[in-house]
């Protein structure tokens, strides 16, 4: 325990390594953009206004990652499974869901290994968040 004396190596989370809050709010940003046109995604959020759940989705993932624990200050735990029994989330709609994600990660300047870290965990998340056949 504590053998690294303090001001050497410091263990940087995963969020500050891939760039902190900016790189989360970019990335989710470009993600909202690509739902907004989405014939099938869109008509699933129940806001008009998509902003308020851009900022879900940013403040979960940047806690997640290790960033500010906002989003549970706000919204308790995320039970997400739970959270998404209301929507209708079918092959089809995890398909569109990863493929704006997939855009959306694109457009950051992540290493191949930040990329495939964080890429894995939203593959799975995607996944684990099914709950309609078809
Ligand atoms: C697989 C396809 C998915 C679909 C179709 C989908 C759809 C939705 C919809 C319609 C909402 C409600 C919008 C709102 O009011 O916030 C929502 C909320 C949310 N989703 Fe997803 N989602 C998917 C996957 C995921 C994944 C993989 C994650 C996490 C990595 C995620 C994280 C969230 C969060 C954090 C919220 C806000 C929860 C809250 O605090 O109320 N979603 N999602």
């Amino acid at each position: 325990m504590n053998e690294i004396p303090h001001g050497t190596v410091q263990e940087q989370t995963f969020y500050e390594q891939v760039g902190g809050e900016e790189t989360f709010r970019r990335l989710v940003h470009r993600f909202y953009e690509g739902v907004a046109g989405d014939p099938l995604l869109r008509p699933m959020y129940p806001e008009e206004d998509l902003g308020p759940a851009e900022e879900r989705l940013a403040l979960f993932l940047m806690q997640y990652w290790g960033g500010p624990r906002t989003y549970s200050e706000n919204r308790g735990h995320p039970r997400l499974r739970m959270r998404h029994a209301p929507f209708a989330v079918d092959r089809a709609a995890h398909d569109a869901w990863l493929t704006h994600m997939r855009a959306a990660v694109d457009d950051l300047d992540l290493t191949e290994e930040q990329d495939r870290t964080l890429w894995t965990y939203l593959t799975y998340a995607a996944a684990s968040m099914v709950n309609r056949a078809g």
